[in-house]
């Protein structure tokens, strides 16, 4: 099979790792298992970290030590319980933590709807010494976290409005009624997410390819918020070669 031509980062401090779809887990698994046994994990949800968490869960099978990880959630919802299944405490609940073993305590995720909520998850960040490893998905429009095109480098957790586009791309979890998706969400910042020691981008499927092409290609620009990893130090890409096609 010949592969299609993937993309080269112009940041130097920017590594692509290019494999196929259902290898990302176990590659990006390899970057991510670093943090064991007692490090501080920041964990995305959405479909794309899923084989990820599988790859995990199978390593703490086979011997890998996570019970001590501490995890911090990128966003949520504005306006959802913490119960809510579709509330990404519930997926932080049932995907990530209590099949890593990893103690409720050690589990954070943002919860408010005001930016005093989200001043106050920047301190419990801090207050555990930031963190060590800092996985992210990529959005349609580039967005990483919830921060939609137009935020900034300086940008920290802070409740935000969904794109239209982000709200369509996420109705598959709210019974395809746009209706019910939330309009607004606490999202950590870019210069939150820029704060992790190492980030790890997953990302899968050709839905994903302009946005990521931008972003690890062109010049810098809040249309693309994911384009500021580029000024990150040490950020690792594991993606599909759909995804990495530099034609799409
Ligand atoms: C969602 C989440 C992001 C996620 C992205 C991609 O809206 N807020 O954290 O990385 O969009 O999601 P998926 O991996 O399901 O495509």
């Amino acid at each position: 099979m010949t592969l299609p031509p993937t993309l080269v980062p112009v940041s130097s401090t920017t590594r692509v790792i290019a494999c196929a779809t259902d290898e990302i887990g176990e590659v990006a698994a390899d970057v991510v298992a670093s943090v064991a046994p007692d490090g501080v994990l920041g964990v995305a949800t959405g479909s794309s970290p899923l084989a990820l968490y599988a790859a995990l869960i199978r390593r703490r099978a086979e011997g890998l030590r996570t019970e001590g990880l501490r995890l911090f959630a990128l966003d949520e919802y504005v306006g959802l319980r913490t119960d809510d299944p579709r509330s990404y405490a519930a997926y932080v609940r049932s995907v990530i933590a209590e099949p890593l073993g990893i103690p409720v305590e050690n589990v954070r995720v943002p919860h408010g709807s005001t930016d005093t909520d989200g001043a106050a998850y920047e301190r419990l960040i801090a207050d555990a010494g930031g963190v060590d490893v800092q996985i992210v998905g990529i959005g349609r429009n580039g967005h990483i976290g919830f921060n939609e095109p137009g935020s900034d480098a300086e940008t920290r957790t802070r409740v935000v409005a969904l794109d239209e586009s982000t709200r369509r791309a996420n109705a598959e979890h709210f019974d395809d009624d746009l209706t019910q998706v939330p309009t607004h969400a606490l999202t950590q910042g870019v210069a939150t997410i820029l704060s992790a020691r190492r980030i790890v981008l997953v990302a899968a499927g050709s839905a994903k390819a302009a946005a990521l092409r931008a972003a690890l290609t062109c010049p810098v620009t809040a249309d693309n918020p994911a384009s500021f990893l580029q000024r990150h130090p040490d950020v690792t890409v594991v993606a599909d070669h759909d995804a990495l096609r530099e034609d799409r």
